[in-house]
Protein backbone atom coordinates (compact mmCIF):
# COMPACT_ATOMS: atom_id res chain seq x y z
CA UNK A 1 0.00 0.00 0.00
CA UNK A 2 1.32 3.42 -0.74
CA UNK A 3 1.34 5.70 2.59
CA UNK A 4 -0.92 9.05 2.51
CA UNK A 5 1.52 12.22 1.80
CA UNK A 6 0.61 15.51 2.63
CA UNK A 7 -0.58 17.83 0.67
CA UNK A 8 0.04 21.02 2.00
CA UNK A 9 -1.98 22.63 4.38
CA UNK A 10 -4.84 24.90 4.58
CA UNK A 11 -5.57 28.65 6.02
CA UNK A 12 -7.05 27.59 9.30
CA UNK A 13 -3.80 25.34 9.63
CA UNK A 14 -5.47 22.03 9.16
CA UNK A 15 -3.63 19.54 7.04
CA UNK A 16 -4.60 17.99 3.40
CA UNK A 17 -3.58 14.37 2.85
CA UNK A 18 -3.76 12.46 -0.62
CA UNK A 19 -4.42 8.58 -0.27
CA UNK A 20 -3.21 6.20 -3.19
CA UNK A 21 -5.74 3.37 -4.23
CA UNK A 22 -4.50 1.45 -6.93
CA UNK A 23 -5.94 -2.37 -8.43
CA UNK A 24 -3.22 -4.72 -9.57
CA UNK A 25 -3.20 -4.45 -13.16
CA UNK A 26 -5.38 -1.78 -13.32
CA UNK A 27 -5.81 2.03 -12.47
CA UNK A 28 -4.59 4.20 -9.97
CA UNK A 29 -6.59 7.05 -7.97
CA UNK A 30 -4.90 9.83 -5.79
CA UNK A 31 -7.85 11.40 -3.76
CA UNK A 32 -7.60 13.97 -1.21
CA UNK A 33 -9.53 14.30 1.95
CA UNK A 34 -10.56 17.70 0.96
CA UNK A 35 -13.67 17.46 -0.87
CA UNK A 36 -13.06 14.00 -1.03
CA UNK A 37 -11.84 14.99 -4.09
CA UNK A 38 -10.23 12.75 -7.35
CA UNK A 39 -6.98 14.48 -7.73
CA UNK A 40 -5.70 12.18 -10.74
CA UNK A 41 -6.58 9.28 -12.43
CA UNK A 42 -4.00 6.84 -14.43
CA UNK A 43 -5.20 3.47 -15.91
CA UNK A 44 -5.58 3.81 -19.75
CA UNK A 45 -1.95 2.19 -20.79
CA UNK A 46 -1.09 -0.72 -18.20
CA UNK A 47 2.75 -1.31 -18.01
CA UNK A 48 3.41 1.80 -20.34
CA UNK A 49 6.10 3.37 -19.53
CA UNK A 50 5.99 5.78 -16.23
CA UNK A 51 3.46 3.46 -14.95
CA UNK A 52 -0.29 3.53 -15.93
CA UNK A 53 -0.38 6.11 -19.13
CA UNK A 54 -1.37 10.15 -18.60
CA UNK A 55 -3.36 11.00 -15.49
CA UNK A 56 -6.71 12.03 -17.05
CA UNK A 57 -7.98 14.56 -14.63
CA UNK A 58 -7.69 18.02 -14.31
CA UNK A 59 -6.59 18.98 -10.99
CA UNK A 60 -3.76 20.93 -8.74
CA UNK A 61 -0.45 20.05 -7.05
CA UNK A 62 -1.36 21.92 -3.63
CA UNK A 63 -4.81 21.60 -1.55
CA UNK A 64 -4.88 25.55 -1.64
CA UNK A 65 -5.37 25.68 -5.25
CA UNK A 66 -8.68 23.89 -4.76
CA UNK A 67 -10.45 26.64 -2.98
CA UNK A 68 -8.92 29.71 -4.84
CA UNK A 69 -11.24 31.13 -6.80
CA UNK A 70 -12.07 30.94 -10.23
CA UNK A 71 -13.66 27.74 -8.25
CA UNK A 72 -13.98 24.77 -10.65
CA UNK A 73 -15.07 22.14 -8.53
CA UNK A 74 -12.32 19.80 -9.97
CA UNK A 75 -12.44 16.33 -9.01
CA UNK A 76 -14.37 17.08 -5.98
CA UNK A 77 -17.38 15.56 -4.53
CA UNK A 78 -20.11 18.16 -4.89
CA UNK A 79 -23.02 18.53 -2.19
CA UNK A 80 -25.46 18.80 -0.41
CA UNK A 81 -27.16 19.87 -3.68
CA UNK A 82 -25.11 19.15 -7.04
CA UNK A 83 -26.08 22.16 -9.48
CA UNK A 84 -28.49 24.81 -8.95
CA UNK A 85 -31.16 25.81 -6.57
CA UNK A 86 -32.80 28.79 -7.98
CA UNK A 87 -33.04 32.11 -5.98
CA UNK A 88 -31.38 30.21 -3.34
CA UNK A 89 -34.59 29.30 -1.37
CA UNK A 90 -37.17 25.87 -1.97
CA UNK A 91 -40.06 25.11 0.24
CA UNK A 92 -40.22 21.86 1.44
CA UNK A 93 -43.39 20.48 3.18
CA UNK A 94 -44.75 23.74 3.09
CA UNK A 95 -41.46 25.38 5.73
CA UNK A 96 -39.86 28.05 3.28
CA UNK A 97 -35.47 27.30 3.12
CA UNK A 98 -33.22 29.41 2.18
CA UNK A 99 -29.45 28.52 1.17
CA UNK A 100 -26.35 30.57 0.82
CA UNK A 101 -25.99 31.85 -2.90
CA UNK A 102 -23.05 31.52 -4.23
CA UNK A 103 -23.43 32.50 -7.97
CA UNK A 104 -25.33 35.30 -8.13
CA UNK A 105 -29.30 34.98 -6.27
CA UNK A 106 -28.84 31.09 -6.39
CA UNK A 107 -26.96 28.21 -4.73
CA UNK A 108 -24.48 26.33 -6.94
CA UNK A 109 -22.77 22.89 -5.34
CA UNK A 110 -24.10 23.49 -1.55
CA UNK A 111 -23.07 26.96 -1.38
CA UNK A 112 -20.12 28.58 -0.78
CA UNK A 113 -19.20 25.92 2.17
CA UNK A 114 -20.14 23.36 0.06
CA UNK A 115 -18.70 20.06 0.29
CA UNK A 116 -16.09 20.69 -2.23
CA UNK A 117 -14.58 22.72 0.70
CA UNK A 118 -14.66 20.62 3.42
CA UNK A 119 -12.36 18.23 5.53
CA UNK A 120 -13.90 14.47 5.00
CA UNK A 121 -12.70 11.79 7.50
CA UNK A 122 -11.21 8.68 6.09
CA UNK A 123 -13.25 5.81 8.14
CA UNK A 124 -11.69 3.02 5.49
CA UNK A 125 -8.59 2.67 4.00
CA UNK A 126 -7.43 -0.80 1.55
CA UNK A 127 -4.92 -1.00 -1.46
CA UNK A 128 -7.97 -0.47 -3.76
CA UNK A 129 -10.83 1.32 -1.86
CA UNK A 130 -11.00 3.92 0.31
CA UNK A 131 -14.12 5.42 2.85
CA UNK A 132 -14.63 9.23 3.40
CA UNK A 133 -17.46 10.09 5.85
CA UNK A 134 -18.82 13.96 6.25
CA UNK A 135 -21.34 15.10 9.13
CA UNK A 136 -23.05 18.12 7.91
CA UNK A 137 -24.92 19.80 10.59
CA UNK A 138 -28.36 20.78 10.64
CA UNK A 139 -28.73 24.25 9.13
CA UNK A 140 -25.76 23.99 7.11
CA UNK A 141 -25.40 26.34 4.35
CA UNK A 142 -29.20 26.73 5.38
CA UNK A 143 -30.47 23.15 4.51
CA UNK A 144 -32.41 21.58 7.16
CA UNK A 145 -31.26 18.00 9.01
CA UNK A 146 -27.83 16.99 10.12
CA UNK A 147 -27.17 15.00 6.56
CA UNK A 148 -24.47 11.64 6.95
CA UNK A 149 -22.60 11.11 3.63
CA UNK A 150 -20.33 8.72 2.86
CA UNK A 151 -18.24 8.02 -0.26
CA UNK A 152 -16.51 5.08 -1.47
CA UNK A 153 -14.11 4.88 -4.39
CA UNK A 154 -13.10 1.61 -5.60
CA UNK A 155 -10.17 0.42 -8.39
CA UNK A 156 -10.78 -2.36 -10.30
CA UNK A 157 -8.91 -3.79 -12.99
CA UNK A 158 -11.77 -2.15 -15.54
CA UNK A 159 -11.99 1.19 -13.79
CA UNK A 160 -13.30 3.43 -10.84
CA UNK A 161 -16.73 2.83 -8.55
CA UNK A 162 -17.88 5.68 -6.75
CA UNK A 163 -20.30 5.07 -4.33
CA UNK A 164 -22.29 7.60 -2.37
CA UNK A 165 -24.71 7.12 0.02
CA UNK A 166 -26.39 9.79 2.91
CA UNK A 167 -28.92 9.91 5.45
CA UNK A 168 -30.56 12.64 7.49
CA UNK A 169 -31.93 12.89 11.10
CA UNK A 170 -34.62 15.31 9.49
CA UNK A 171 -36.66 15.85 5.48
CA UNK A 172 -34.06 17.51 3.42
CA UNK A 173 -32.94 17.68 -0.25
CA UNK A 174 -29.69 16.19 -1.79
CA UNK A 175 -28.17 15.59 -4.62
CA UNK A 176 -24.69 14.41 -5.09
CA UNK A 177 -22.17 13.82 -7.99
CA UNK A 178 -18.29 14.02 -7.98
CA UNK A 179 -17.22 17.07 -10.72
CA UNK A 180 -14.02 15.39 -12.23
CA UNK A 181 -13.23 16.98 -15.73
CA UNK A 182 -11.46 14.61 -17.95
CA UNK A 183 -8.88 15.16 -20.92
CA UNK A 184 -7.92 11.44 -22.43
CA UNK A 185 -5.09 13.31 -24.08
CA UNK A 186 -3.65 13.88 -20.48
CA UNK A 187 -4.15 16.98 -18.10
CA UNK A 188 -2.97 19.86 -19.44
CA UNK A 189 -3.08 18.79 -23.04
CA UNK A 190 -4.91 21.33 -24.36
CA UNK A 191 -8.99 21.31 -25.87
CA UNK A 192 -10.91 18.04 -25.34
CA UNK A 193 -12.41 19.57 -28.73
CA UNK A 194 -11.59 16.25 -30.57
CA UNK A 195 -12.62 13.92 -27.73
CA UNK A 196 -16.02 12.22 -29.39
CA UNK A 197 -18.75 12.46 -26.61
CA UNK A 198 -22.09 10.44 -26.56
CA UNK A 199 -24.84 10.52 -24.16
CA UNK A 200 -27.79 7.93 -23.58
CA UNK A 201 -30.39 10.73 -23.83
CA UNK A 202 -33.45 11.83 -25.82
CA UNK A 203 -34.05 14.84 -24.28
CA UNK A 204 -32.08 17.75 -21.92
CA UNK A 205 -33.33 20.47 -20.25
CA UNK A 206 -33.32 23.66 -21.48
CA UNK A 207 -31.90 26.71 -19.26
CA UNK A 208 -32.46 30.67 -18.90
CA UNK A 209 -29.55 32.92 -19.03
CA UNK A 210 -28.60 32.00 -15.11
CA UNK A 211 -28.61 28.07 -16.59
CA UNK A 212 -31.28 27.59 -14.50
CA UNK A 213 -33.51 24.82 -15.92
CA UNK A 214 -37.04 26.51 -17.32
CA UNK A 215 -38.82 23.11 -16.35
CA UNK A 216 -39.52 21.97 -19.79
CA UNK A 217 -37.68 18.70 -21.24
CA UNK A 218 -36.73 19.39 -25.26
CA UNK A 219 -36.34 16.38 -27.35
CA UNK A 220 -32.57 16.37 -28.44
CA UNK A 221 -33.10 15.36 -32.25
CA UNK A 222 -31.79 17.79 -34.44
CA UNK A 223 -30.07 19.90 -32.06
CA UNK A 224 -26.67 19.84 -30.95
CA UNK A 225 -27.41 18.64 -27.84
CA UNK A 226 -27.84 15.62 -29.83
CA UNK A 227 -25.16 13.16 -28.89
CA UNK A 228 -26.88 9.83 -29.44
CA UNK A 229 -24.41 9.50 -31.91
CA UNK A 230 -20.63 9.96 -31.38
CA UNK A 231 -20.21 13.57 -31.24
CA UNK A 232 -16.91 15.71 -31.73
CA UNK A 233 -17.08 17.98 -28.49
CA UNK A 234 -15.49 21.14 -30.92
CA UNK A 235 -18.26 20.72 -33.11
CA UNK A 236 -21.23 20.78 -30.44
CA UNK A 237 -19.91 23.74 -28.57
CA UNK A 238 -19.64 25.67 -31.51
CA UNK A 239 -22.96 25.38 -32.78
CA UNK A 240 -25.42 28.66 -32.84
CA UNK A 241 -27.69 27.24 -31.35
CA UNK A 242 -29.45 29.43 -28.56
CA UNK A 243 -28.99 26.99 -25.40
CA UNK A 244 -25.30 27.05 -26.50
CA UNK A 245 -24.32 30.22 -26.88
CA UNK A 246 -25.69 31.46 -23.40
CA UNK A 247 -24.29 28.50 -22.16
CA UNK A 248 -20.82 29.28 -24.01
CA UNK A 249 -20.79 25.54 -24.39
CA UNK A 250 -22.44 22.69 -23.19
CA UNK A 251 -23.62 22.76 -19.48
CA UNK A 252 -26.46 21.26 -19.47
CA UNK A 253 -28.70 18.34 -17.86
CA UNK A 254 -29.26 15.38 -20.15
CA UNK A 255 -31.94 12.88 -18.56
CA UNK A 256 -30.74 10.10 -19.20
CA UNK A 257 -32.57 6.85 -20.86
CA UNK A 258 -33.99 4.21 -18.79
CA UNK A 259 -33.33 3.66 -15.08
CA UNK A 260 -31.05 1.20 -12.82
CA UNK A 261 -27.27 0.88 -13.66
CA UNK A 262 -26.60 1.66 -17.24
CA UNK A 263 -24.11 3.23 -19.54
CA UNK A 264 -24.81 6.68 -19.39
CA UNK A 265 -21.96 8.42 -21.75
CA UNK A 266 -18.78 7.77 -23.59
CA UNK A 267 -16.07 9.86 -24.39
CA UNK A 268 -13.41 8.64 -26.78
CA UNK A 269 -9.85 9.97 -27.56
CA UNK A 270 -9.32 8.68 -30.95
CA UNK A 271 -5.74 9.58 -31.33
CA UNK A 272 -4.63 6.96 -28.62
CA UNK A 273 -8.01 5.10 -28.44
CA UNK A 274 -8.76 5.54 -24.65
CA UNK A 275 -12.30 5.21 -23.85
CA UNK A 276 -13.88 6.21 -21.03
CA UNK A 277 -17.44 4.94 -20.50
CA UNK A 278 -19.51 6.45 -17.64
CA UNK A 279 -21.99 3.92 -16.07
CA UNK A 280 -25.10 4.99 -12.98
CA UNK A 281 -28.36 4.34 -11.51
CA UNK A 282 -28.88 8.56 -11.30
CA UNK A 283 -31.40 9.68 -13.61
CA UNK A 284 -29.43 12.88 -15.11
CA UNK A 285 -25.89 13.67 -16.47
CA UNK A 286 -24.67 17.28 -16.40
CA UNK A 287 -22.63 17.45 -19.26
CA UNK A 288 -19.98 20.57 -18.59
CA UNK A 289 -17.34 21.30 -21.42
CA UNK A 290 -15.42 23.30 -19.20
CA UNK A 291 -16.93 26.83 -20.53
CA UNK A 292 -15.83 28.76 -17.48
CA UNK A 293 -12.11 27.52 -17.82
CA UNK A 294 -10.26 30.86 -18.27
CA UNK A 295 -6.71 30.29 -18.14
CA UNK A 296 -6.28 31.80 -15.01
CA UNK A 297 -5.58 28.77 -12.60
CA UNK A 298 -2.19 26.57 -13.34
CA UNK A 299 -3.32 22.59 -12.86
CA UNK A 300 -0.89 19.40 -11.74
CA UNK A 301 1.18 19.50 -14.72
CA UNK A 302 2.14 23.53 -14.77
CA UNK A 303 -0.15 24.07 -17.64
CA UNK A 304 -3.18 26.29 -17.51
CA UNK A 305 -6.53 25.52 -17.88
CA UNK A 306 -8.26 27.63 -20.38
CA UNK A 307 -12.19 27.26 -21.77
CA UNK A 308 -12.82 23.53 -23.34
CA UNK A 309 -9.53 22.02 -21.66
CA UNK A 310 -11.99 19.22 -19.99
CA UNK A 311 -15.43 18.18 -19.97
CA UNK A 312 -17.11 16.72 -16.63
CA UNK A 313 -19.49 14.04 -16.67
CA UNK A 314 -21.75 14.34 -13.45
CA UNK A 315 -23.97 12.02 -12.96
CA UNK A 316 -27.10 13.63 -10.54
CA UNK A 317 -30.46 13.75 -10.16
CA UNK A 318 -31.80 17.31 -11.81
CA UNK A 319 -30.71 20.48 -11.03
CA UNK A 320 -33.86 22.88 -8.89
CA UNK A 321 -35.50 19.66 -8.69
CA UNK A 322 -36.62 20.97 -5.03
CA UNK A 323 -38.64 23.71 -6.86
CA UNK A 324 -39.64 21.49 -9.67
CA UNK A 325 -42.88 19.34 -8.86
CA UNK A 326 -42.80 17.76 -12.09
CA UNK A 327 -38.75 16.55 -11.46
CA UNK A 328 -37.89 13.18 -9.91
CA UNK A 329 -37.86 14.13 -6.20
CA UNK A 330 -34.58 15.14 -4.39
CA UNK A 331 -36.11 14.43 -1.07
CA UNK A 332 -34.57 12.72 1.47
CA UNK A 333 -36.81 11.62 4.78
CA UNK A 334 -35.07 10.02 7.96
CA UNK A 335 -34.85 6.43 7.91
CA UNK A 336 -34.08 6.64 4.18
CA UNK A 337 -30.68 6.65 2.36
CA UNK A 338 -29.89 8.36 -0.70
CA UNK A 339 -27.80 5.74 -2.92
CA UNK A 340 -25.98 6.56 -6.11
CA UNK A 341 -23.69 4.46 -7.71
CA UNK A 342 -21.11 5.49 -11.12
CA UNK A 343 -18.87 3.69 -12.41
CA UNK A 344 -15.82 4.95 -14.89
CA UNK A 345 -14.85 1.95 -16.94
CA UNK A 346 -11.04 2.65 -19.03
CA UNK A 347 -10.83 1.02 -22.35
CA UNK A 348 -7.96 1.06 -25.14
CA UNK A 349 -10.13 0.76 -28.50
CA UNK A 350 -9.40 -2.00 -30.15
CA UNK A 351 -7.71 -3.97 -27.14
CA UNK A 352 -8.68 -4.88 -23.37
CA UNK A 353 -5.86 -4.37 -21.16
C1 LIG B 1 -21.12 22.79 -12.88
C2 LIG B 1 -22.01 23.83 -13.42
C3 LIG B 1 -21.23 24.78 -14.25
C4 LIG B 1 -20.07 25.35 -13.48
C5 LIG B 1 -19.23 24.23 -12.95
C6 LIG B 1 -18.13 24.75 -12.10
O1 LIG B 1 -20.79 21.86 -13.80
O2 LIG B 1 -23.08 23.31 -14.13
O3 LIG B 1 -22.06 25.82 -14.68
O4 LIG B 1 -20.54 26.14 -12.44
O5 LIG B 1 -20.01 23.35 -12.21
O6 LIG B 1 -17.41 25.77 -12.70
Amino acid sequence: MTEPQPFGTLADGSPVTKYTIAADGGAELRVLDLGATVQSLRGFELGAEGGRGPNVVLGFPDANEYLARPCGYHGAIVGRYANRIADGRFALDGVDHVVAPNEGPHCLHGGPGGFHSRLWEVTSLQDSSLTFELVSPDGDQGFPGRLTTSVTYTVTPDGVGIEISAHADASTVVNLTNHSYFNLAGEGAGSVDGHFLSVEADSYLPVDSDLIPLGELAGVPGTPFDLTRPTLIGRAVRDPHEQVTLAHGIDHCFVLREQGMRRAARLLHPESGRLLEVFTDQPALQVYTGNFLDGSRVGTSGRNYRQGDGVALETQGFPDAPNRPSFPTSVLRPGSTYNSYTSWRLDLLGSRH
